[in-house]
């Protein structure tokens, strides 16, 4: 497909669904970590626009690190191979971690910054994504936590980018031509 020639079309997912699932999975992560501090790592740049709208929903106390992980270069395929090139995790160590992702495709991306917080011996780890697209899984990792289950579309828009563009529309939109 020549990406050139596509453009932001349908709403996939409106302001409105966006906030009222945003509060829900707030709900839903308050109810099953209810007590203490949370550790919520965001991962770049994604999840910005979602890991910061459900800090807010949380409505608790939250101390705040980043990931910044790639497997996608400027296509819409992932290359299969996820480089974590810079991270301000904060202190993980006996800590209760909540790791926010944007969209989860082949799974490659979690499950890379899923292990390499584990490995700094954190109390727990609980995962988040917005979207699922669980079509595309090719590796056995799923969310503790789902905001959509989505179809195999290429999505923009509320941090989802195409070659770094769109990720300032304020809903999700499929990519096509
Ligand atoms: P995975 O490693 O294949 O699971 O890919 C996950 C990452 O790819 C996400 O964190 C996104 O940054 C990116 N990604 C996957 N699907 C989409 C999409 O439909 N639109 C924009 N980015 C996507
Ligand atoms: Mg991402």
């Amino acid at each position: 497909m020549d990406s050139d020639s596509m453009a932001p079309g349908e709403v996939i997912y409106s302001e409105e669904d966006i906030a009222q699932r945003t509060a829900g999975l707030a709900r839903e992560i308050n109810a099953a970590i209810p007590d203490g501090n949370l550790h919520v790592i965001i991962t770049q740049k994604g999840a910005l626009y979602f890991g910061v709208d459900l800090i807010r929903a949380l409505g608790r106390r939250v101390t705040i690190g980043f990931i910044t992980a790639s497997s996608y270069g400027d296509g819409m395929e992932s290359s299969g191979e996820v480089q974590l090139r810079s991270e301000d995790t904060g202190e993980i160590t006996a800590r209760r971690v909540l790791i926010v992702e944007d969209i989860i495709d082949t799974g490659r991306t979690l499950q890379s910054v899923v292990n390499t917080i584990r490995s700094r011996k954190p109390a727990s780890v609980h995962t988040v994504a917005f979207i699922d697209k669980p079509a595309r899984r090719e590796v056995a990792i799923d969310a503790d936590f789902v905001g959509f289950s989505a179809e195999d579309v290429f999505l923009v828009g509320y941090g989802l980018d195409h070659a770094e563009a769109y990720r300032e529309l304020p809903c999700i939109r499929s990519f096509e031509p």
